[in-house]
């Protein structure tokens, strides 16, 4: 079968965060200069990236099985005439490098998230040189300045942008410093473009996203350094974004310019995503969070105070090393007192490199399991009467998309929550207040606000 190398496509599987997401569409921008149009079906692409993630339990094996699927893929094009590009991106990739290339003989490039901006030229390199390529050097300040401006990209109500990547912190049980590199905040003139510019395509609300969010600490364009607050203040300024958000935080950097900024600014939604991982001092300790209960405790009242019906949303680990009975009966009554309104939680994973992979005193996989399902039944609870709270009540809500039965829309609340209404399409990129009917396990439904006049009939941005 003759080969036809004017159409190429590309398939991108993210897993993991939602830092991973944006990257994938960073990638997806940068690689439509040599003329790569994205497609669904992995079967169907000439070149796959997987993006990946090391967060998660047996995060590298999962790719070598991924990998070992893709190489039957290349196999079974190749007996068809044509060739297809291999390419592993993200946090495993960085972790593993050249190991990946050993292992999966298939895989063409391995590319880690500080070197997204030599993508393009890899590619090409491996095309034409047909030898497997790694890049996993760590400079976050080339990868911006070098990703192509967001030009095209798919139109989104809601968007997220990286103002800050890396992390400084240690926290032992985690791999983000070694895969990420250190802490590096964007600069504010570089965010702003990036946020006009998605602003023009129809983004009504904006997610700023960092592994350290809150540290954020960029050049502004007065030539100081500007914080957290001040970024978020200055974006409230660019008239179509309505909305700001902002993950993910740690508890000692929530200083007082942005609590108050809960309280002061209409547009910071009431949300805070803010990670405790563990209920016990001598844990969080062991875990070199470098706070004490008492001073997360101390965060969310501030917080609280400055905006009293904020919902507030964390991460727990359970089951580190060491972790005894009462440690996690600890967890469990500091999330019980802290009422979120959303929280992700995961069993302690060792990661080879960390600190707390080597300790001793390892909780058995039973114990963990079995504080994991006791956690998640008391979040699960607390979620849901978060969620039911809402019933009666008149709530903003943004549109995003297409809802799950047909005339639905669907769209967020200002706390993160999935709403679903009967609705007009044209309504989608626009807010309108909904009135709360019901609360299902994972979304509201409600009714638009009787009187709600749209004007401007626009399009389905998504
Ligand atoms: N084991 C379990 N959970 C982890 N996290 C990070 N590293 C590990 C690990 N080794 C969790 C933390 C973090 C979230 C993104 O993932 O709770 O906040
Ligand atoms: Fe990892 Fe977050 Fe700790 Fe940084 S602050 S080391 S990203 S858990």
């Amino acid at each position: 079968m003759p080969k036809t190398p004017d159409i190429k496509t590309l398939h991108i599987k993210t897993f993991g965060c939602q830092m991973n997401e944006y990257d994938s569409e960073r990638m997806a921008e940068a690689l439509e200069g040599l003329g790569y149009a994205l497609v669904e079906e992995a079967a169907d692409a000439d070149l796959v990236i997987l993006n990946t993630c090391h967060i998660r339990e047996k995060a590298a094996e999962k790719v070598y099985s991924e990998l070992g699927r893709m190489r039957l893929n290349k196999e079974r094009r190749k007996r068809e005439g044509r060739d297809t590009l291999i390419a592993v991106a993200g946090c495993v990739a960085q972790a593993e490098g050249a190991e990946i290339m050993a292992r999966a003989p298939a895989v063409d490039i391995v590319v880690g998230p500080q070197s997204y901006h030599r993508l393009a030229d890899l590619v090409t390199e491996a095309t034409t040189t047909g030898h497997g390529l790694v890049a996993t050097e760590f400079s976050a300040e080339d990868k911006f300045a070098h990703l192509p401006q967001r030009p095209q990209g798919k139109r989104q109500v809601s968007a997220f942008v990286t103002v800050q990547e890396g992390c400084d912190k240690f926290c032992t049980f985690c791999v983000v410093p070694y895969t990420r590199g250190a802490e590096f905040s964007r600069p504010v003139s570089e965010i702003v473009a990036e946020v006009e510019r998605l602003a023009g395509r129809g983004a009504r609300e904006i997610t700023l996203l960092g592994q350290n969010v809150n540290a954020y600490h960029g050049v502004g364009p007065d030539g100081r350094t500007w914080t957290l607050a001040r970024l978020l203040r200055r974006l409230a300024q660019i008239p179509q974004i309505d909305r700001l958000r902002f993950t993910t935080s740690h508890p000692l950097d929530m200083d007082d310019e942005l609590i108050a900024l809960f309280g002061d600014e209409k547009k910071l939604m009431p949300y805070l995503h803010l990670p405790f991982q563990a209920g016990s001092d001598r844990i969080l300790k062991a875990m070199n969070r470098r706070h004490t209960i008492a001073e997360y405790e101390a965060v969310i009242a501030r917080v609280r105070a400055a905006r009293p019906d904020i919902a507030l949303s964390t991460d727990i680990i359970v089951g580190f090393p060491g972790e005894t009975d009462e440690d996690f009966a600890a967890t469990l009554a500091l999330a019980a007192r802290a009422r979120f309104a959303q929280a992700f939680t995961f069993k302690y994973s060792a990661r080879l490199g960390t600190p707390a992979a080597s300790r001793e005193q390892q909780v058995p996989e039973q114990v963990k399991r079995e504080r994991l399902y006791a956690l998640q039944s008391l979040i699960e609870d607390q979620r849901r009467a978060f969620d039911r709270a809402m019933v009666g009540r008149r709530l903003d809500v943004l549109f995003e998309g297409r809802g799950r039965k047909p005339g639905q829309i669907a769209g967020r609340s200002p706390y993160l929550q999935a709403v679903h209404v009967e609705g007009l399409e044209g309504l989608i990129g626009q807010i309108a207040a909904v009135d709360i009917l019901a609360a299902s396990p994972n979304s509201l439904t409600g009714v638009i606000k009787s009187g709600f006049e749209w004007h401007e009939p626009v399009q389905a941005a998504v």
